[in-house]
């Protein structure tokens, strides 16, 4: 077989580097994308000067994301004129939305591929490789089955893991490009899904977030299990210990689901559940099909089951004809629910949805404004329901070492997060618990002794024994 790119020597495979934007859904089909090139003879490398082809995996949601893909591609060009051979991959869902635009723009692409391409990946690359061919492909399948045959991520060692149940979207929100970019709601077969978390899990993960862009109508349209039906599946499967779960349209959440937190053993006491805005006149421009009495009666009902559940939300500031007093609506609810964090997004027009051609369109200095307003409140918010877990033991899955290291006698110190999705930082000390050489995938106990605006830090008290395995003793240190 003749090899493209860098000389490898004798060792018969080439490397490929992926940059992933956007959200966990890219995240999960970038890993599909590394399985599928193993078998053209990929390697990973995280050093774009070595690599023989270049991925980058797009996002279309908001306009800064677009303009943080091109500039990346930007910097390719001088690359690609250093190392004629280097191939140069687009994908994802700006992929999808301009097709062929993107080659007329850019020379040095070689493949534009869209978000249902990524099982016909090895085709395109043999003929680029063999041909010298410039491919576009952003053909929508019909069915996920293209997807179910594309391999599994290589990634099943971490001890979270992200298995996508469904793609698409059919509620056309009008300010959202991904029914355009992501096609019709499909569902996966339970049996794929459950086969696949399982794999994960004999290789290692202890959690699993099921992602979809609406979760909550999984398998409606095919007539397959509901929701809460598909997470008692994957309740019963042994060594796997959380559920997690993105993201969920208000109007879709029923009383079942809202009765899983409660009665699902596995089930993280954490939902992101988008409001986008407060206003029920601005609720119906944007097609959301809720009213905000709705969506408020939703979050008491979740609190009645589960009193400690931890609620997050989307903010969309500065939509079209968004007034001061819509914009007020959105503060008062904001301060009402007490959400646990908000991300919030200054409203940006996107090709193909409706509201692009919405007239009355809010300044950027007003929507900037209204952002800043709401991250000051949220931020005041946050603060004070992270202090008021300070003294209190919670059961944190570690995911690994923390990024920083050093520091408190130079001993490792872990991150994780605990059930409510907070994340948690701490170190073992020779006093407190003894020392486990490698706590990744376990349930350590830690009592919260600071609150910072984006984590706490505490100290190890405890460990769950369930999360140690049958040897799981011998993993502490004498
Ligand atoms: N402008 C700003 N924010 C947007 N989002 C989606 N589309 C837009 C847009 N056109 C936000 C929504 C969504 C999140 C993923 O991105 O809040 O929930
Ligand atoms: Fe976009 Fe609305 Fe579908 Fe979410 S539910 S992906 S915001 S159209």
């Amino acid at each position: 077989m003749e090899w493209k790119g860098a000389e490898k020597g004798s060792m018969d495979f080439k490397y490929l580097y992926i940059n992933t934007m956007g959200c966990q859904m890219n995240v999960y089909d970038s890993e599909k994308i590394a399985s599928v090139l193993r078998s053209s003879g990929y390697k990973m490398t995280s050093s774009l000067k070595i690599a023989d082809l270049i991925v980058l995996n797009t996002c279309a949601i908001r306009e800064k994301a677009e303009q943080k893909a091109y500039s990346f591609l930007g910097r390719l060009e001088d690359l690609k004129r250093e190392k004629p051979d280097l191939i140069i991959g687009m994908g994802g869902c700006i992929a999808q939305q301009e097709g062929e635009k993107i080659l007329r723009k850019m020379p040095y692409i070689d493949l534009v591929f869209g978000t249902h391409a990524i099982g016909r990946l090895p085709g395109h690359i043999e003929e680029i490789e063999k041909k010298g061919r410039r491919i576009v492909d952003i053909e929508m399948s019909e069915s996920i089955q293209e997807i179910e045959t594309a391999g599994g991520p290589e990634n099943g060692v971490k001890p979270t893991c992200f298995v996508t149940i469904m793609q698409g979207c059919d509620n056309f929100c009008t300010y959202c490009v991904v029914p355009y970019v992501r096609g019709r709601e499909t569902s996966r077969k339970p049996e794929n899904i459950i086969q696949e978390i399982a794999e994960y899990v004999e290789r290692g993960a202890r959690e699993v977030t099921l992602l979809g862009q609406n979760v909550n109508s999984y398998g409606k349209k095919e007539g397959l299990f509901s929701f809460p039906k598909l997470l008692s599946l994957v309740n019963d499967i042994e060594k796997l210990l959380r559920i997690r779960f993105t993201t969920s349209h208000p109007k879709d959440l029923s009383d079942d689901l809202i009765r899983s937190f409660k009665n699902i053993e596995k089930l993280c006491n954490h939902l992101h559940l988008p409001v986008q805005s407060g206003s029920n006149r601005i609720l119906e421009r944007m097609n959301r099909k809720y009213t905000r009495q709705l969506y408020l009666e939703k979050i008491d009902k979740l609190r009645h089951f589960c009193p400690d559940i931890a609620i997050t939300s989307d903010i969309i500031v500065g939509f079209p004809g968004e007034t001061r007093k819509d914009f007020n609506d959105t503060l008062d609810l904001i301060k009402s629910v007490e959400y646990d964090s908000v991300y919030a997004f200054m409203y940006s027009d996107r090709p193909n949805a409706l509201s692009s051609e919405f007239s009355d369109k809010v300044e950027d200095h007003e929507k900037k404004d209204r952002l800043k307003r709401i991250l000051d409140i949220q931020s005041a918010i946050t603060i004070k329901k992270n202090e008021a877990l300070v003294g209190s033991d919670y059961p944190v899955l570690v995911e690994g070492l923390s990024n920083k290291q050093g520091g408190a006698g130079r001993q490792l110190q872990w991150k994780g997060r605990t059930s409510s999705n907070k994340i948690v930082n701490f170190h073992f000390n020779k006093n407190d618990l003894p020392e486990i050489k490698n706590c990744s995938g376990k349930i350590v106990t830690v009592r919260i002794e600071t609150a910072f605006p984006h984590s706490l830090r505490g100290k190890p008290v405890g460990i769950e024994p369930s999360s140690l395995g049958s040897k799981g003793e011998e993993s502490y240190a004498a």
